[in-house]
């Protein structure tokens, strides 16, 4: 290795499980990953944080080191979650299972910037990790965990990333892996994944939810190893995506970040490591962070609207981004708390407002699939509210790839998306980014003329 790790940093780190609802703490969990006492979900904290043992986390100590391991070999340090250790659970190096990810780009993003209204904007691209999304930074922790815990096998609900991400790191760590997933409701290209990486992949007539209560039964009578983002270890990794993107901007908080918002596991990770880098200095005040749903599964916009996060308002949930596809969110009361804590907002966009957005980020020449475009399509709004000021500075989280749903891209482009639905009347919008493949006879001439009426119409 490279770097010199202070004494003190090498130490192994205390964690414990606490229960966001009655505080109670455990030294280990259920297998449903809830309180014995009250039912509420658990976090991980780290009781020596609080300790008056400044020394333990000098901040500047800290950036130095993760930013010399950025120099490193060493299989650990290569990946962009485990070279951020020091704010997560111990682990021993060979307990880990890691396929390098995290060290996602930040990119620039010129032409949203401007359909959104402001001089500048960025986004965080977690579909660059190894399996195209975002759940890679918390499936290595979790999925180690369970290795560590002699798990034979792990098991998920999934709208299909989630198994995807889970099927390769069981398959790395040489575990079994199930997935439940609703029949017809997830990509074909997330599908395929799991089938590859061995998944034993079951399609259920139900949806997400009704596969979450399914398999919350399952795992209560098998040795099965939960890998939903109930598991709070997936919390945990999840948290370095904020810790690299801050890194990124060298340690200067953005005004915004903007989150899409499904089973709500991944903005509560990400304020948590807002929340966790303030406490530790290693940041001087905290983002807003903004969580945006698909109107047809708004279980938390309407939540905060109805009641201020009170009590959940489940929906019967139906979007064409289908990743989102959510009704009864596991990690709401862990997102209010994100949103109270940030000032943050929600807020949500319809199906046109979705695809108009998601053929913006790929006409900027990144992409990405629908679920993370609700962060452009917010954000658009946020700006006409006044929430997000044109000076201030905003991160986009893309949290899938464009590949990983490529029907959707094809039948937007084709014109077809919303044949048939409600949304049938508003597609004029959607016109003038769509781009339908050309079908012409093999000839130099046919191929020229396409080419000048293409000129053309950029002229117009
Ligand atoms: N974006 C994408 C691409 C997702 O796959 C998901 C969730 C979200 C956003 C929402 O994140 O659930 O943490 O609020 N996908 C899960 C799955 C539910 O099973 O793959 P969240």
């Amino acid at each position: 290795m490279t770097d010199q790790i202070p004494s003190k940093l090498n130490s192994v780190q205390l964690s414990q499980l606490r229960c966001i609802g009655c505080d109670s703490v455990f030294e280990k969990t259920a297998q449903n990953f809830r309180c014995a006492r009250c039912g509420h979900l658990l976090e991980i904290v780290y009781p020596d944080w609080n300790t008056s043992d400044a020394t333990r986390f000098d901040a500047a100590t800290l950036k130095n080191l993760w930013r010399q391991r950025r120099a490193s070999r060493f299989p650990i340090d290569e990946s962009g979650v485990w070279r951020f250790r020091e704010l997560l659970p111990s682990f021993d190096e060979k307990d880990v299972i890691s396929l390098r990810e995290g060290n996602t780009p930040l990119y620039e993003m010129r032409d949203c910037a401007r359909v959104a209204g402001l001089p500048q904007l960025y986004a965080k691209h977690q579909g660059m990790n190894p399996t195209a999304s975002f759940k890679d930074t918390g499936m290595t922790v979790a999925a180690s965990v369970a290795r560590r815990e002699g798990f034979r096998w792990v098991a998920c609900a999934s709208t299909g990333n989630t198994s995807a991400s889970m099927a390769a790191y069981a398959a790395r760590g040489g575990m079994r892996s199930l997935v439940l997933i609703p029949e017809g409701k997830v990509s074909w290209g997330k599908l395929s994944q799991a089938l590859d990486y061995g998944a034993v992949t079951c399609q259920l007539k139900t949806d997400f939810d009704g596969c979450m209560r399914v398999l919350n039964e399952v795992v209560q009578r098998m040795p099965i190893y939960l890998l939903n983002s109930v598991n709070p270890y997936r919390l945990e990794g999840q948290k370095t995506t904020a810790i690299e993107l801050m890194e990124q901007l060298d340690w200067q908080p953005p005004d915004h970040i903007i989150v899409p918002g499904g089973n709500l596991g991944n903005s509560s990770a990400l304020g948590k490591a807002f929340i966790e880098m303030k406490q530790l200095g290693l940041i001087s005040r905290l983002p807003k962070v903004s969580i945006i749903q698909a109107a047809g599964a708004n279980p938390l916009v309407r939540t905060m609207r109805e009641n201020g996060g009170k009590e959940l308002i489940s929906v019967r949930a139906e979007t064409a981004a289908s990743a989102i596809r959510i009704g009864n969110p596991a990690s709401w009361k862990k997102a209010v708390r994100v949103l109270q804590a940030t000032s943050g907002t929600v807020d949500e966009v319809s199906e046109v407002e979705i695809a108009l957005a998601k053929a913006e980020i790929g006409a900027d020449g990144i992409g990405c699939e629908p679920a993370s475009a609700v962060t452009l399509a917010g954000l658009k709004k946020l700006v006409k509210q006044g929430f997000v000021k044109p000076g201030e500075s905003v991160i986009l989280i893309v949290t899938g790839h464009l590949l990983k749903d490529p029907e959707f891209t094809l039948k937007f482009h084709r014109g077809d998306l919303f044949s048939g639905t409600a949304s049938e009347e508003e597609v004029s919008i959607l016109r003038p980014q769509q781009r339908a493949p050309i079908v012409l006879d093999a000839t130099v001439d046919a191929v020229i003329q396409a080419l000048k009426a293409a000129d053309d119409q950029l002229e117009l």
